[in-house]
């Protein structure tokens, strides 16, 4: 994990411009380079790391070469509550590289940030994989709410879960 470079745009096309990894996320697949650069863009305006505030993004490699193959979001909502959000290559899915991620900056937050007291992450509720990731890091299921978000203007059912301090 470390921030993403200009030199990842290629690897980031090659896995966010998949239909099938953006079918369950709110952006639209990337289709071509400046797509990518666009997404490297508004990290750049939205990084924020005033505390009590934090947006992060890192990226996700391959130890052996270093390729992005996806990217997983820390963002403070408010002081007390830590929220993640995470997308990968469908190449490397079901290989538990999204589960460790998590699993890291949920350690990195509680370690590093005493105001935290929640630790949550929202998917669509069909999104069976992601939340096995928030299973797996210890989050507990808080219920769905229902037609809460339109994805790709549909309106779907949210499945909300959190660990709390
Ligand atoms: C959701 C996503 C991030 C999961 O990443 P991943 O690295 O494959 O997840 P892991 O390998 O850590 O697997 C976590 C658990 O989910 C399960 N899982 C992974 N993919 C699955 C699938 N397609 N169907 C059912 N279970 C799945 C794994 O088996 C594992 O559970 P287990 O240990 O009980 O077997 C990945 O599928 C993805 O990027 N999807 C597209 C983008 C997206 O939906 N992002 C989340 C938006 S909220």
């Amino acid at each position: 994990m470390s921030p993403f470079r200009p030199s990842d745009l290629p690897d980031i096309l090659a896995y966010a411009g998949n239909e099938e990894v953006a079918r369950t996320v709110l952006w639209p697949a990337h289709k071509t380079l400046e797509d990518s650069q666009a997404y490297l863009d508004w990290i750049e305006r939205n990084l924020f790391f005033e505390p009590g505030k934090l947006f992060f993004v890192w990226a996700l490699r391959k130890v052996e070469d270093g390729k992005a193959i996806g990217s997983i979001d820390f963002k403070q909502p408010y002081p007390h509550v830590g929220q993640i959000d995470y997308a990968i290559a469908q190449s490397e899915w079901r290989k538990g590289y999204v589960t460790e991620a998590a699993l890291t900056v949920k350690k990195w937050a509680f370690e590093n940030l005493p105001e935290l007291q929640r630790f949550q992450s929202f998917c669509i509720a069909s999104n069976i994989a992601s939340r096995r990731v928030m299973e797996k890091c210890g989050m507990e299921f808080e219920g769905l709410r229902k037609k809460a978000i339109a994805l790709k203007g549909i309106p779907v059912d949210l499945a909300c879960y959190a660990l709390v301090k």
